[in-house]
C-alpha cells in the first residue's frame, strides 16, 4: 500500500512524524513517500500544491496530511496561500465526504470545558460534505462597484447529487452505530439548504430504520453546548460542518484530539487531524499528536479495510491516556506532561 505523506506547515512536520512512526510500528508493507503541501509547497515550488505532490496524492493508496498555513503567507494572493493548496487537493481527488468524530476519552472528561456528566460517554460522528457549497461556489470575488466601493461576493450551492451522495455516507454510517441521523441546515433562510433538507427526506425512505431529524444550525451549534449526547450522526454541508466540527473538538477536551477522514466514492482518502497548523507552538515539540495518530488509524480503517490494526492504534491511544501521559493542551493536575514526539513514543510503547 502507497501512502503519501504532506507534513505541510507549523506543527505538521511534527505530528506526521509521530503517526509515521505509529504506522511503521505496525510492520505492514506501507511505502510512505513525502511530499511539500501549503506554504511549504510555495517554498519549494511557488505553489500551495505542487504538481509532483498532486501526481504522488493520486497514485497512492491514502494520503496522510498534517496541516497547512502560516500566517506569513498571509499577505500572498489568494490562490497562492497554502489554505488553496488543501482545498485544490481535496477537489483533485474528489475527497466529498469529510468525517469528524468525537469522541470522548473517559480519561479526558475533566480536560473539557463542559461538565464531565454532559460530556462523558459523548460520541459523535459529524458527517461534513468537502468539495462543494460556499467554499466552491461561483461567482465569487471582490469586485469594485460603479459607485466606488468594494463588494465581496461568495455563493452557496449544492446539487441534488451532490447532497445525495454524502446523505448516503450519512446514512450508512448510522446503520452501523446507533441508526441516527440529524441533518442540519438553514431552510428557514437559505434556499441551497431547503433543497438540502428535501434531499435528506427523499433518501431516508431508503433506510427506513434509520431516525431521521432536522436542525437548524443556529441551534444545532446551542445543542451541541447543551446536550451533546443527544447526536449519532450529524450530517451537513461545508461551512456549517467546518464550524459545527471545531465546536464538537472542543466537548473532548481539545481540539488535538480530533482526527478526520475525507473520503471519494471508493474509498480512497486523505487524513488528517481536525486542527490546523498552530504556528505559534510550531517546532517547540508540545503539539498533541494523538489527532493525526488516530487519523492514521482512520486510514486503517476505511482505506485498508483493516479493522484490527485500526482499533491496535485506538486502543494504544487509550493506553497511553490511561497511563497518564499528556500533552500540555490536555494536560490536568495529576497527569503526566510530556511533549509531542514523547507522546508517540508512549503510543508506539503502548502497542
Ligand atoms: C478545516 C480547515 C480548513 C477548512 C481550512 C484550513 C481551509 O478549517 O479543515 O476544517 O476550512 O476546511
Ligand atoms: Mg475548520
Amino acid at each position: 500500500m502507497k501512502i503519501a505523506v504532506l507534513p505541510g506547515d507549523g506543527i505538521g512536520p511534527e505530528i506526521v512524524a509521530q503517526a509515521v512512526k505509529v504506522l511503521k510500528a505496525l510492520n505492514l508493507h506501507l511505502e510512505m513517500t513525502e511530499a511539500p503541501i501549503g506554504g511549504a509547497g510555495y517554498e519549494v515550488a511557488g505553489d500551495p500544491l505542487p504538481e509532483a505532490t498532486l501526481k504522488l496524492a493520486k497514485d497512492a493508496d491514502a494520503v496522510l496530511l498534517g496541516a497547512v498555513g502560516d500566517w506569513k503567507y498571509d499577505k500572498l494572493e489568494r490562490h497562492l496561500r497554502p489554505e488553496r493548496g488543501l482545498l485544490r487537493i481535496r477537489k483533485e481527488l474528489n475527497l466529498f465526504a469529510n468525517l469528524r468524530p468525537a469522541l470522548l476519552y473517559a480519561e479526558l472528561a475533566s480536560a473539557s470545558t463542559l461538565k464531565p456528566d454532559v460530556v462523558s460517554g459523548l460520541d459523535i460522528m459529524i458527517v461534513r460534505e468537502l468539495t462543494g457549497d460556499i467554499y466552491f461556489g461561483q461567482p465569487r470575488g471582490i469586485s469594485m462597484l460603479e459607485s466606488g466601493e468594494r463588494e465581496g461576493v461568495n455563493t452557496m450551492r449544492y446539487n441534488e447529487s451532490e447532497i445525495k451522495r454524502i446523505g448516503r455516507v450519512a446514512f450508512e454510517i448510522a446503520m452501523k452505530r446507533n441508526k441516527k441521523v440529524c441533518s442540519v441546515d438553514k431552510a428557514n433562510v437559505l434556499e441551497t439548504t431547503e433543497l438540502w433538507r428535501q434531499v435528506m427526506i427523499e433518501l431516508s425512505a431508503e433506510y427506513p430504520e434509520v431516525e431521521l431529524s432536522h436542525m437548524y444550525v443556529d441551534n444545532a451549534a446551542m445543542q451541541l453546548i447543551r446536550a451533546p449526547k443527544q447526536f449519532d450522526v450529524m450530517v451537513t454541508g461545508n461551512i456549517f460542518g467546518d464550524i459545527l466540527s471545531d465546536e464538537a473538538s472542543m466537548l473532548t477536551g481539545s481540539i488535538g484530539m480530533l482526527p478526520s477522514a475525507s473520503l471519494d466514492q471508493h474509498n480512497k482518502g486523505m487524513y488528517e487531524p481536525s486542527h490546523g497548523s498552530a504556528p505559534d507552538i510550531a517546532r517547540k515539540d508540545v503539539a498533541n499528536p494523538l489527532a493525526t495518530i488516530l487519523s492514521a488509524a482512520m486510514m486503517l480503517r476505511y482505506t485498508f479495510n483493516d479493522e484490527a490494526n485500526a482499533s491496535r492504534v485506538e486502543n494504544a491511544v487509550k493506553k497511553a491516556l490511561a497511563q497518564g501521559f499528556r500533552t500540555a493542551d490536555i494536560w490536568t493536575e495529576g497527569t503526566k506532561k510530556v511533549g509531542c514526539a514523547a507522546m508517540g513514543d508512549a503510543v508506539v510503547a503502548a502497542l
